[in-house]
This record gives structure tokens, sequence and C-alpha cells, in this order.
């Protein structure tokens, strides 16, 4: 018997995308066979890049996975578009414990919007657990070294974009 492929849905804001969120894509490959990034369009939060250039980075960043990312972008409910997309997982990383609650209310949200997703969390690892894209914005801003924390090419967008400012 042939064994039905599973796909995953892994969403967020991704402005831009990160290390931790790399590192998130590449662990959820050993669950599932393939994975949608979504990223959400009309965000309460000021983003620095648009939805469009966020998705052209994301890209360049997962080709190395040869071709078990897809990138999209969503509006309305998650759940809505993980239905339309066939995924019926949907995956979080979760890092210190403050992201607990905040997770915690949209997984219960999720669940009780549509009772068939089930959300996953996977811890972040140690190095990534206090990055977030918001913190490397303003590191960048200010001036700080953020090679650590994105990939060069991701980094030397955000550079371009704060020098701009
Ligand atoms: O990277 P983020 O900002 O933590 O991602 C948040 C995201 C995009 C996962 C969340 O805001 C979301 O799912 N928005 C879609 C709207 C929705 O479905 N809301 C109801 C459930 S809380």
């Amino acid at each position: 018997m042939v064994a039905k492929s599973r796909r995953a849905l892994f969403p967020g804001t991704f402005d831009p995308i990160t290390n931790g969120h790399l590192d998130i894509i590449r662990r959820s490959l050993s669950i599932v066979d393939e994975l949608i990034v979504a990223v959400l369009q009309n965000s309460q939060k000021a983003a620095l890049f648009s939805v469009a250039e966020r998705i052209e980075l994301i890209e360049g960043e997962v080709k190395q996975f040869s071709g078990k990312v897809l990138v999209r972008s969503f509006s309305g409910l998650l759940v809505d578009f993980a239905k339309n997309e066939n995924c019926m997982t949907v995956i979080r990383g979760l890092r210190a414990i403050s992201d607990y609650d905040y997770e915690a209310q949209m997984a219960l949200m999720n669940k009780n919007l549509n009772p068939s997703i089930e959300t996953v969390f996977l811890i972040a690892r140690e190095e990534n657990s206090y990055i977030s894209s918001s913190i490397v914005k303003e590191a960048a801003l200010l001036g700080g070294d953020i090679s650590k924390f994105v990939p060069a090419n991701i980094q030397k967008a955000i550079v371009r974009k704060v020098t701009a400012l």
C-alpha cells in the first residue's frame, strides 16, 4: 500500500524569515512530506517588507528543500486557508514560555473554528529561542550585526531596507 502524502501549513508574518523559521521548516520536513509556508496578508503589524517581497525572500531560502516547500499568501481565517490547501496540520514554533499564552489561544480558537485541524508545536532550538523578526529588525535598524540570526541574503535585504528608511 502506498502511504498518503502528508501536507502541513506553517503560517506567519515572516517580516522577514529568520534562521528560527528556517529551522522549524527543516524539522517539519522530517514529519511531513510537503509544507506550505503561508504569509499573512493585511496583518495588523506594520511591516518592513511587502507580502510580495517576503514571499520572494522565503522562496530564495526554501529552494534548498528540493520543491517540498511551497510559499503562499493568505487572508481571512487560517483554518479556511488550511482546509482549501488540503492541510489538516498547522505547525508553529514555540520559543520561550512567553509564547505559550498567545499560541494556546490561537490553537484553541482554531480548534473551535475547525475541529479537524491539529496544531503541532515544535520547540525552537536553544540558539533560536530569543530570535524574532522584530528583534532582528530592531537590532539592524540600530546598526547591530544580525548575521547570526538570518541567512546572508535576508541580512542584505534588511540592511538595504533600513538604510533607505
Ligand atoms: O508570525 P505571527 O505574526 O506570529 O503569525 C500569526 C498568524 C499569521 C499565524 C495569525 O495571526 C493568524 O493565523 N492569522 C489569521 C487570522 C485567523 O485565522 N485568526 C483566528 C485564529 S486566532
